[in-house]
């Protein structure tokens, strides 16, 4: 199969003439050409297996057989549209119901998170009559313009913040203004949105949704304090808004415990709407969102059809289907919860070791490593953060940094992850992170700099254009 590829050097070059730059690459300064993944692994041409600890639209593995076979089976008898009736999509809405509360017993079925996201802002807003969204600072939901409107984490970079968006600080207790010895983070950061959604009010504003990821992930790997989201609700609520919980990096048993990440808040949190994408499909374009009977109705009640040339499709339906049979079959939930457990262990051990990790936390699947300049001030260690997954590349191990310091290391792998690859991620790291720490001490002047550690170009720090707003994956 090889042979009739181009080589990697006519592929970058064709790529930089008829793609735009805009669309980016990872290690710019020298990208990875993949060829074939399975399971948690990558190959690329030379044949080379990189751990990939980062993909997790590659829910199940990367081409896990069952779901190539599902897609395989089901293109082979029909791919339409939803307007005819067919078991698929049915069968999915049900098998995706028994997943959720009770109260979420409605389906829409899109083909991207944005879309999803999208559909969720048109609903809120139809549901309640206002037009207003609070989001979390550094969030990203999603890259249509309506979704660049209410993500901080681009419009920054942008045409800056529209007059109906409001930005909430994000519940980070490592970094927030409300930190681990505060005695109730949860209840400071709701009061923060509180504040937030009186302001807007002040104005004239009516607010129509909170929308949050369940865990934020660009905003650096954040585990929001229990009880935030129902404190949150209340105020949303109360200014007659809705809860919009974006699950499209989170979801389906990523976090071990639970089957949604928001199920992580307590029994008693029920979000009005839930996104999923990503994950949902293991790569195939798929995304659903979840809501009440009364949305929906209001919704309904405008009398104009909402269709969607692909969602739905008896082929993504198929291939959902299947990804809910492989994470029952091979018990990738608790899977994850018990590789997760033991790699935040090592992570930890490693903490204790190495100054520059200033925090460590996660649940199930999903871990950040938060690289600090200084434990006492906690200024992000961007430059060493980029060097670390440079180095880790080099040592076929794909990792990536986000974040509003770009600094903190995300582990979202495939579910299939192993013990082994954790053990293995982790002694690389413990490897790179003493080697970095001996050529800082041996450099007289700036850190890492003239130390032969090589920086991408852009790469200057928190919050500079090149850097932020990049990918979010
Ligand atoms: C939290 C979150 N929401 C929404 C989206 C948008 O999803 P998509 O790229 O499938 O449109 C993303 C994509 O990165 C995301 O991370």
């Amino acid at each position: 199969m090889a042979t009739d590829q181009r080589a990697k050097a006519d592929t970058l070059s064709l790529r930089q003439r008829l793609l735009s730059s805009s669309c980016r690459l990872f290690f710019p300064e020298d990208p990875v050409k993949i060829v074939r993944g399975q399971g948690q692994y990558l190959y690329d041409e030379q044949g080379g297996e990189y751990i990939d600890c980062i993909n997790n639209v590659a829910h199940v593995g990367h081409c896990h057989p069952l779901v190539v076979q599902a897609a395989h089976e089901q293109n082979q008898v029909l791919n339409t549209n939803s307007r005819y009736l067919h078991d698929n999509i049915v069968d999915y809405a049900q098998r995706l119901s028994e997943t959720l509360p009770e109260k979420l017993c409605v389906f829409y079925f899109l083909n991207s998170g944005s879309e999803a996201n999208d559909l969720a802002l048109r609903l809120a807003r139809q549901y309640t009559g206002h037009q207003d969204v609070v989001v979390l600072d550094h969030a990203y939901h999603g890259h249509l313009s309506s979704l660049i409107d209410i993500s901080p984490y681009k419009f920054r970079y942008l045409d800056g913040q529209k007059e109906w968006v409001h930005v909430a600080p994000l519940p980070d207790t490592y970094r927030g203004p409300y930190r681990e010895d505060h005695p109730n983070p949860a209840v400071a950061y709701a009061n923060e949105v509180k504040r937030v959604v009186s302001n807007a009010q002040e104005k004239g504003r009516k607010i129509a949704a909170f929308f949050m990821e369940s865990l934020p992930s660009v905003g650096g790997q954040i585990i929001p304090p229990a009880g935030y989201f129902s404190q949150v609700a209340e105020h949303i609520h109360r200014a007659g808004g809705v809860f919009v919980a974006d699950e499209i990096q989170v979801g389906f048993g990523r976090v071990g415990k639970h089957f949604w990440a928001f199920q992580l808040q307590g029994e008693d949190f029920v979000p009005d709407i839930v996104t999923m994408g990503k994950s949902i499909g293991n790569g195939h374009p798929i995304a659903c969102v979840a809501t009440t009977q009364a949305v929906s109705r209001a919704f309904e009640a405008t009398g104009v059809e909402y269709f969607n040339t692909f969602g739905g499709s008896p082929v993504s339906c198929a291939v959902g289907l299947a990804v809910l049979d492989v994470l029952e079959k091979e018990q990738l939930q608790a899977h994850a919860t018990c590789v997760g457990s033991f790699l935040m262990e090592l992570l930890r051990q490693q903490k204790a070791k190495h100054p520059i990790i200033g925090d460590v936390r996660g649940v199930g699947l999903f871990i950040g490593v938060d690289l600090v300049q200084d434990e006492a001030t906690r200024m992000p260690a961007t430059q060493e953060a980029d060097y670390v997954i440079t180095r880790l590349k080099e040592n076929y191990i794909l990792l990536s940094a986000d974040g509003p310091g770009r600094n903190i290391l995300k582990f979202k792998p495939p579910m299939c992850f192993s013990l082994d690859n954790a053990q293995l991620v982790v002694t690389k790291l413990d490897a790179i992170l003493t080697d970095m720490e001996e050529k800082v001490r041996s450099c007289e002047t700036l850190r890492l700099q003239p130390c032969s550690v090589k920086h991408p170009p852009g790469s200057t720090g928190p919050g500079c254009r090149a850097a932020a707003g990049s990918r979010p994956s």
